[in-house]
């Protein structure tokens, strides 16, 4: 079968595309044919064997979620059957390929009414509902910061805190993610490239600061966050696509001057967020949303496999909007 994979880390050049065999399955696994496979921030961080995100064996096929065709059980397995359409994330073989081999546990059966391409956004999708719903879950009297906001993850947040009836302020770096953002809810967009956040922030919320914080920028945001915060305000730290925060000395939560203080500081990982049966309450909600018309996913970007390269690029160079999907 045709896959992406890479024999060492490194920048996007190490990805190959390769002709490996269709992997074998264990007993509680599931062989895929995939239809669509989406692409992740995270992969880009395995590719270039960030720490915490290195592969444990290589050749290593990237790609951690997807959508596709059941093609073979394993003996284990009673909940799917061969022809069955489904999604899944992790636990996997790796997407970016014609076959991937998952846990049962991972994979999810798909509604009759969600494609393919809407169904490999399911990893973002549940990012955006554990951080709005567990992580901090969101009031409708709540004052809220999404950075990125135009990006696949940072859409579905803005759509999700409207869902919950919290007035959103949003972090774009260009005019045109600016409009895109604000067509998709958002209340309050800054072009963070022309204007510092913080300050708008305290503009907007006439000097008081926000209730929570999503931040998956990390290093670039994580200082004037804590400028932007309320009192007792929440920083959700979940990713770094500007690389690592720094260390930090925690005697800093208490105050910031006169200005405010006792801030909140979590960094949650989609893996602690979809144990036993959450992935797949999870997943409900999120199709509930789409299905209701609540939510539109947004797929800006399509590829082949042969053209990971420039899917991982467009990512890093902050080019890309909504999601990113390779069809086969
Ligand atoms: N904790 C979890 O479980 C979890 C799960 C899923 C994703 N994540 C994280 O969430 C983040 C977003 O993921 P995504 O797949 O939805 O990606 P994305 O938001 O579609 O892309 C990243 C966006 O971040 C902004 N950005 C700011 N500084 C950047 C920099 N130095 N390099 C690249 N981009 C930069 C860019 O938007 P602007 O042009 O507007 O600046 C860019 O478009 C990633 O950090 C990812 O690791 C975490």
């Amino acid at each position: 079968m045709k896959a992406i994979a890479i024999l060492e880390t490194g920048e996007r050049e190490v990805m190959q595309c390769l002709d490996l065999p269709i992997p074998p399955i264990q007993s509680d696994e599931i062989l895929v044919k995939n239809q669509a496979t989406g692409i992740n921030f995270v992969d880009t961080y395995i590719c270039r064997g960030f720490k915490g995100y290195f592969p444990d064996k290589f050749p290593h096929i990237l790609g951690i979620e997807g959508a596709g065709i059941v093609s073979k059980v394993g003996n284990d397995v009673t909940d799917f059957q061969e022809g069955d359409r489904l999604c899944y994330v992790y636990t996997g073989s790796g997407s970016y390929a014609e076959y991937t081999a998952i846990k049962a546990e991972r994979a999810i059966l798909l509604p009759n009414t969600i494609d393919y391409e809407t169904a490999c956004c399911l990893l973002q999708g549940i990012t955006a509902q554990f951080l709005t719903h567990s992580t901090f879950p969101l009031q409708p009297d709540n004052k809220v910061l999404i950075h990125a906001g135009a990006g696949g993850v940072g859409l579905m947040i803005i759509q999700m805190a409207k869902i919950l009836g919290a007035m959103v302020i949003t972090t774009v770096s260009t005019s045109e993610k600016a409009q895109l953002v604000s067509d998709y809810g958002a209340d309050e967009v800054i072009i963070y490239t022309q204007d510092d956040f913080a300050d708008e922030v305290m503009a907007i919320t006439q000097g008081v600061g926000v209730d929570v914080i999503y931040d998956s920028v990390g290093a670039n945001t994580f200082e004037k966050d804590l400028k932007a915060l309320a009192n007792r305000g929440y920083l959700v730290l979940f990713g770094q696509s500007s690389g690592f925060v720094p260390d930090f000395d925690l005697n800093r939560l208490c105050n910031r001057g006169n200005e405010g203080g006792s801030f909140f500081i979590t960094r949650p990982t989609i893996k602690h967020y979809i144990q036993g049966n959450q992935l797949r309450q999870r997943a409900r909600v999120f199709f509930d949303y789409i299905l209701s018309g609540k939510l539109k996913i947004l797929i800006g970007q399509k590829y082949q496999l042969e053209d990971a390269p420039q899917a991982h690029q467009a990512i890093a160079s902050r080019s890309t909007i909504g999601k990113s999907i390779f069809y086969l």
